[in-house]
């Protein structure tokens, strides 16, 4: 097949670990026949050094042009003062709105390889397989908002077609894994979320009747994650519970760095990110782990280029080298040689040729 890829590496680490993504989808391209042409653009503080905005509209227009989006990370230290009108995550929010990409998919299974990694104990992470479907541009990261030196506002508001139609992505999931959905809100406080609920209730009854439906307050449902994380099938929740929680989610597959995201609107097209941020700390030292952008750029194959198969090998070829122990240094333990960013990357290229 023929497809263009627009390749948005942005700030920090985003820059390092997206080369190796690239790597590992022009090696799936070589092998299977596939034509991608990928396109390179800036994004974040990266194209504010550049032309003094993080999401250029020429940016913009390469991944409205795009079939899919692989993108970095953003964030930079020199542009974290809460004074700034222009920020670089205004880049990946303007990205979501634009496009439309209102579902966010983030799986969460850990690997039995890594399970020392992971704060919770190795039985409680047995069999985990979680899907969080995070509502991505509605609640309150999209509301109005007013600041003064007073007072400061952020207003939460979520509409019945928002609500109907990421219950949807959920239902199809649920259908597809164990047909289990928990929808996570905190609708003994909040008008968004008693609405989130009826609406969920109602699109599960009348849809998905095959699936189970359970409701969680998001309070308790952080407790229960670390609890009994095994219970948890397709978890759908709104924009800012659902970044929170699948940050805590990353913990029990033992690294931030090895959570893949897709985020999706109607069509095919998606924008595809490692959930971790730009990490300036190690930024430029090529030893962050790329596997979470590796397997975002799976989820890409699968989702906007309907290459299933490839996407798997791409998987498996993850899956192969963190049981073979190539770990970066996030994943290792005290006293062992951590794999560089590269090494990661290159023992994917092997184990999928091989
Ligand atoms: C994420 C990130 C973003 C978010 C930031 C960078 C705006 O934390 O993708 O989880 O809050 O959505
Ligand atoms: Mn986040």
């Amino acid at each position: 097949m023929k497809a263009r890829i627009a390749v948005l590496p942005g700030d920090g680490i985003g820059p390092e670990v997206t080369a190796e993504a690239v790597r590992v989808l022009e090696a799936v391209a070589a092998s299977r026949g596939h034509e991608l042409t990928l396109e390179h653009a800036p994004v974040g503080a990266a194209a504010m050094d550049l032309c003094g905005e993080p999401l250029p509209a020429a940016t913009l227009a390469t991944a409205k042009g795009a079939d899919g989006v692989l993108f970095g990370a953003i964030g930079d230290p020199r542009y974290s003062d809460p004074s700034l009108k222009v920020r670089p995550e205004q880049s990946i929010l303007g990205l979501r709105r634009e496009l439309g990409l209102y579902a966010n998919l983030r799986p969460v299974v850990p690997h039995p390889a890594l399970y020392g990694a992971s704060p919770l104990k190795d039985h409680l992470l047995e069999g985990v397989d979680i899907m969080v479907v995070r509502e991505l541009t509605g609640g309150i990261y999209f509301g109005k908002k007013t600041s003064s030196d007073t007072d400061a506002t952020d207003e939460c508001r979520y509409t019945v077609v928002e609500i109907e139609r990421i219950a949807r992505v959920a239902g199809r999931l649920a259908r597809a894994r164990r047909g289990k959905i928990t929808s996570v809100d905190k609708a003994n406080v909040l008008e968004t979320s008693r609405l989130w609920q009826r609406v969920v209730k109602r699109v599960v009854a009348a849809e998905f009747a095959d699936c189970s439906l359970e409701h969680q307050l998001v309070d308790s449902a952080t407790m229960h994650l670390l609890k009994r994380p095994r219970d948890f099938d397709v978890i759908v929740t709104e924009n800012m519970f659902g970044d929170i929680l699948t940050d805590e989610a990353a913990m029990l597959a033992g690294s931030l760095g090895l959570l893949p995201s897709a985020s999706l609107g109607d069509g095919t097209r998606g924008l595809y990110e490692p959930i971790h941020g730009s990490a300036p700390d190690i930024a430029g030292r090529g030893i962050a782990n790329p596997y979470g952008t590796i397997l975002s750029a799976a989820m890409l194959l699968r989702h906007s280029l309907g290459l299933e198969a490839e996407a798997a090998a791409v998987e498996r070829a993850v899956s192969q080298a963190i049981t073979d122990g190539v770990l970066t240094g996030d994943l290792t333990a005290r006293g062992v040689t951590p794999a560089s960013t590269r090494e990661a990357g290159s023992a994917v290229l092997e184990r999928l040729a091989g």
